[in-house]
């Protein structure tokens, strides 16, 4: 579930021919990052079980089965690689809560505006920042996510990327996203004193500087912990569903 970052500089994660290729070799299923069992608490408080979820760069992850075992009953899976789409549909055509598309994050012009409640992304757009013009595409991905979103709709980013090198990206103004901002470590972290349990809570959002930066005093107790950045798209309607002693960025 946790893969080496560092790895960054060594494969263009953002190429279609390295995953086609990588999916090619690597049959079976593989999770980056995180379980749903791990997520499932900021899933089921930020996305209903019955709205309609778009999973974006899906790979061949048993997250969106995970996510209809638990009660969800539309999710869009769509991934750059053709290889990993047809593996995935022929390993899920039984499940009509799951569909799969081949398809590039960065022209999602076959979806309407406004046709999702909920996006989430494990490693995709860590995907596109690997890879080549990697500010460009990121700028793109993240207008499709803002277009397809409804109002009050969210956008849930699982990342290693910490707060000074995402929200750059993700709080601009042309979104008029709330951001919320939790971290988690990584699955099978240990403490280094041999201690396995923290006062901590990583079910509450950490908040953010006005500058959208960590506390000064935030100690971050596994270095290589995972962000999830809860985006909801607000509009003047939008009732805010965030904890209320978040701050917004
Ligand atoms: C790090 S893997 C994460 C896979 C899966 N979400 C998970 O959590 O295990 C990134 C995925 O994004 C896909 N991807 C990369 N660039 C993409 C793009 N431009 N459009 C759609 N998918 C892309 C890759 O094919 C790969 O499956």
């Amino acid at each position: 579930m946790y893969r080496d970052v560092s790895a960054c500089n060594t494969y263009n994660y953002g190429d279609a021919l390295y995953w086609n290729s990588r999916y090619v070799q690597e049959a079976g299923s593989f999770d980056w990052y995180q379980r749903y069992s791990a997520l499932r608490p900021f899933a089921r408080k930020y996305i209903p079980t019955s709205s309609r979820v778009l999973m974006v760069g899906c790979g061949n992850a048993v997250m969106s089965e995970d996510m209809v075992k638990d009660g969800y009953e539309d999710i869009m899976n769509i991934d750059i690689s053709s290889v990993v789409i047809d593996m995935m549909k022929r390993k899920y055509g039984y499940i009509p809560q799951l569909k799969y598309m081949q398809m590039d994050v960065r022209d999602m012009s076959f979806f309407s505006d406004e046709s999702f409640h909920s996006v989430i992304d494990k490693g995709t757009l860590d995907s596109l920042m690997c890879g080549t013009n990697a500010p460009i595409s990121a700028a793109q991905m993240l207008g499709e996510v803002s277009r397809l979103l409804k109002p009050g709709g969210v956008y849930m980013l699982i990342t290693y990327g910490d707060p000074t090198v995402r929200i750059p990206h993700l709080n601009r103004p042309v979104f008029n996203w709330k951001i919320t901002l939790y971290i988690i470590p990584r699955p099978g972290f240990e403490r280094p004193d041999g201690c396995c349990s923290s006062s901590k809570s990583f079910l509450e959002p950490v908040p953010l500087t006005e500058k959208g930066l960590l506390p000064a005093d935030f100690v971050l107790e596994d270095p290589d912990s995972h962000y999830i950045y809860v985006c909801q798209k607000m509009d003047e309607t939008i009732v805010d569903i965030s904890h209320p002693t978040m701050q917004q960025v």
